[in-house]
C-alpha cells in the first residue's frame, strides 16, 4: 500500500508520511474552523448562512488550508500540483500559460532507454529505478523486432516505441518523446548513429554506454565481440566501460565515467565480454541516478 502510494505520487517515504499527516490535520482543522466561524458569525444552526459557510469551507477553505498546512509540513509543491490537477479537471488552467509549468513542476524524471539487443543493461536500469521515488523508466525505444529487450518491456509493462530507419531522421518520434516528457535518453546497446534532430531536441540529455575504454576502440562497427577482439589483439592489459554523452560522432561525446577491469593471460573475447557486462550492470544504473541528481540541481 505504502509502496504503491509512493510510486503513484512519486514521493519519498518521508514526504509520504508528511503528506498523510497534512491530510489528516487539514480535515479536523477545517471542521474546527468551520465551527468557530459559525459561532463567531452567530449563524443559526441549519440556517442558510450556516449551510453556506459549511459548503464554502469545504469547496474553498479546505483547499486553502491544505496548501497552508502543506507549506508548514514542507510538502507545499505536492499539494499545489495536486490542486492544480483537480482544478484542471474542472477546466481551470487548461490552455493557460500556467498549464506547462504545472507539468514540468513534477519532480519525477522520465528515462527512455534505447536498446536493440538482449537488454541486460535495460533490465538492470529498470530494476534500479523500479521503486524509486522521482525517477522512472517510462519508455523503451527499439529498432529490432526480435530484440530480447522487447520481452523485458512486456514483462515490466513498459511501453515500447518501435523505430525503423526511415523514421529515425524525422521529427515524428522526437515529438512523441517530448510529449511523453522524456528527460533523459539512455542508449544501452543501440547501434544506430543518433541523428542531429534528436541531439538538438535533447541537448546533453543523451548518454551511451560503450564496452571499452574510449577514446580507444570506439566508432562505427565497434560493438559486441568486435570491440573485445580489437582490445585483445592490441595486447591491452586492461579494458573497461565508458559512459559518455552522445554527440553527432560515434562514441566521441564527453566522458562521464569509466571503470576498468584487468585482462588475464588466458582471457578470451567471450570471457572479457562477461567481465565488461558485470561492470556495466554494477555501475550504469547508479551513474544514471547520479547524473539525474546533478541535472535536478542544475
Ligand atoms: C553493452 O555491452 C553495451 O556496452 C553496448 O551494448 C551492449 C548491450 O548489452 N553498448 P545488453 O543488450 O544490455 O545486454
Amino acid at each position: 500500500m505504502i509502496e504503491r502510494l509512493k510510486k503513484r505520487w512519486e514521493v519519498s517515504t518521508k514526504d509520504l508520511i508528511l503528506i498523510l499527516i497534512t491530510f489528516s490535520v487539514t480535515g479536523s482543522l477545517t471542521a474546527w474552523l468551520t465551527g468557530m466561524l459559525a459561532i463567531w458569525l452567530e449563524l443559526e444552526v441549519y440556517g442558510f448562512g450556516w449551510w453556506f459557510t459549511k459548503i464554502m469551507m469545504l469547496l474553498v477553505g479546505y483547499w486553502v488550508i491544505l496548501l497552508i498546512a502543506g507549506f508548514f509540513f514542507g510538502v507545499f509543491s505536492f499539494f499545489w500540483k495536486f490542486e492544480k490537477k483537480v482544478l484542471s479537471r474542472f477546466g481551470f488552467f487548461k490552455n493557460s500559460a500556467t498549464a506547462i509549468p504545472l507539468l514540468t513542476e513534477d519532480n519525477s524524471y522520465s528515462i527512455a532507454i534505447f536498446a536493440s539487443g538482449a537488454g541486460s543493461n535495460a533490465q538492470k536500469i529498470i530494476d534500479h529505478f523500479r521503486d524509486h521515488a522521482g525517477i522512472r523508466v517510462a519508455l523503451i525505444v527499439c529498432n529490432n523486432t526480435k530484440a530480447g529487450v522487447l520481452s523485458i518491456a512486456a514483462n515490466e509493462g513498459i511501453p515500447v516505441l518501435l523505430l525503423d530507419k526511415e523514421h529515425f531522421n524525422h521529427t515524428g518520434y522526437v515529438n512523441e518523446l517530448k510529449q511523453q516528457k522524456i528527460d533523459l535518453i539512455v542508449l544501452a546497446g543501440f547501434l544506430w548513429k543518433v541523428p542531429p534532430i534528436l541531439i538538438e531536441a535533447f541537448p546533453k540529455k543523451i548518454i551511451n554506454i560503450h564496452p571499452a575504454l574510449l577514446p580507444s576502440y570506439g566508432g562505427k562497427g565497434m560493438y559486441g565481440s568486435a570491440v573485445h577482439k580489437a582490445v585483445m589483439d592490441a595486447g591491452e592489459k586492461e579494458s573497461g566501460i565508458t559512459i559518455h554523452y552522445v554527440d553527432e560522432q560515434y562514441d566521441q561525446g564527453n566522458i562521464i565515467y569509466q571503470a576498468t577491469c584487468h585482462i588475464d593471460e588466458n582471457e578470451t573475447p567471450e570471457s572479457l565480454a562477461v567481465k565488461i557486462h558485470a561492470l556495466e550492470h554494477e555501475f550504469f544504473p547508479a551513474k544514471i541516478e547520479e547524473l539525474i541528481n546533478q541535472m535536478k540541481k542544475a
